[in-house]
Parts: structure tokens; sequence; C-alpha cells
């Protein structure tokens, strides 16, 4: 069967990238990287790429003199790479509606924490700041509306009393690098398939079940 030809979007080190590139080493895995596309010139991602021998592309802001521009070359380095999903791995840029609309249930994000709860920036602060007993992390498809979309898999992950938003940041990283490889293999097998505002689950593995309950990790 033909692997799933995936274009990973990343700002900085890559540590998701790198869970997605160890993943498609294995031969039997439904996906293969074909691009990585970094905003900046200088994020660790690019290496990890590299090490890979995956092709990459870096298209900066600033060699554009508009965001429509800037979301053309993106868009085009992806479709000339043939790019059939696009997944966000700590790209530190909000798409713009069109390109979202363009590739809609083609992109798909990862965000350390349980959506739809605490969406946005500095989550692992505002986590122990509420006293939440867990937390966790979500690979979901992207809508224009920022850390929204259909959610494909989740896990939670304890928060513990004398937690820094370091050591929780850590801990919950640990789970993003199962659950993203997870929700690229459940979409290239065809088992996470959005319908309307939920995805329905062709699939339910061992794996997936220890990710929803922290204690039996
Ligand atoms: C991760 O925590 C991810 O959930 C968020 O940005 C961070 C990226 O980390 N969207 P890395 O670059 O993958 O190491």
């Amino acid at each position: 069967m033909a692997k799933l030809k995936l274009g990973v979007l990343i700002s900085g080190r890559g540590s998701n990238l790198q869970s997605l590139i160890d993943a498609c080493a294995a031969p039997d895995f439904p996906a293969e990287i074909v691009l990585v596309v970094s905003n900046k010139a200088d994020a660790y991602g690019l290496e990890r790429a590299s090490q890979a021998a995956i092709p990459t592309k870096v298209v900066e802001k600033t060699d554009y003199q508009n965001r429509d521009d800037f979301d053309a070359a993106l868009n085009d380095a992806l479709e000339s790479a043939g790019v059939e999903l696009v997944c966000l791995a700590g790209f530190m840029l909000l798409l713009q509606d069109a390109f979202v609309t363009k590739w809609h249930n083609k992109l798909i994000n990862i965000h350390p924490s349980l959506l739809p709860a605490f969406r946005g920036l500095h989550i692992h602060e505002r986590v122990i700041e509420a006293g939440v007993r867990i937390t966790g992390c979500t690979v979901h498809y992207v809508r224009p509306e920022v850390d929204d979309g259909p959610i494909i898999i989740q896990a939670a992950v304890p928060v513990h009393p004398d937690d820094t938003p370091d050591t929780l940041g850590e801990r919950v990283l640990e789970s993003e690098h199962k659950i993203y490889p997870e929700a690229v293999r459940l979409i290239a097998m065809g088992k996470a398939k959005p319908d309307g505002d939920v995805v329905t689950l062709g699939e339910k593995t061992e794996l997936f079940e220890s990710l929803i309950n922290p204690i039996v990790k």
C-alpha cells in the first residue's frame, strides 16, 4: 500500500518531528515524511530532518512582502512535494483561514493540553496555577479558530504537587511523542475520519487505551 505523504511544519527544536521521523523509520508504518518546512532558518528540527535525509525548506516571513505571499510560498512547497497530510509540530505562526480551508481535513496539530481546555500559550504555567490534577496533550484536525478542531487522540498526564512548568512540560512531551505518530497512523489507515465536529475512530488499540488513563502507563 502507498504510504501517506507527510509535510511537517516546524519553528524550533522539533522533538515531535523526531517522534514522527522515528515512527516512519519502521517499514510497516503507513506514512512517510516527504518535506519538513521551517519558518525559522535556525530551527534545530531542520538538522533532525537532514540527519534523516528528509528534504527541508525554510520559508521565512521576512522574505515575503506580505502574509498572503508567505502563505502561497508555504502552500507551493507542500504541493510540489506531493504532501497529502500537513502536520504542525511546534509551528509558531498562526495560519490564515484561506490556508486552513485549503488543507481542510488534511492539516493536523499537536497541542500540550487536553483540549478544549487551555488553548493558547504558556499552558503548563496556567495548568499549575489552576490547580488542575490531570492534564495531557491532544492531536486534532485544524480549524480556523486557534487550537480548535475535531480531536483525533489525547493522552492524559498527571500533574504532581511539586511540578514546575518545566517538569510538567517534560512529562507531557513524553506523551506527545506517543500520540503524534499514533494519530498519523490512524489517519493513514483510514481509521480517524472527521465527521462534522468529531472524529470517528475505526480502531482502539492497547496503546490508545493506555494513553487515556495515566495510571495504566
Ligand atoms: C510542543 O509542546 C507542541 O505540543 C507544541 O509546541 C511544542 C513543540 O515542541 N505545539 P517540539 O518543537 O516538537 O519539540
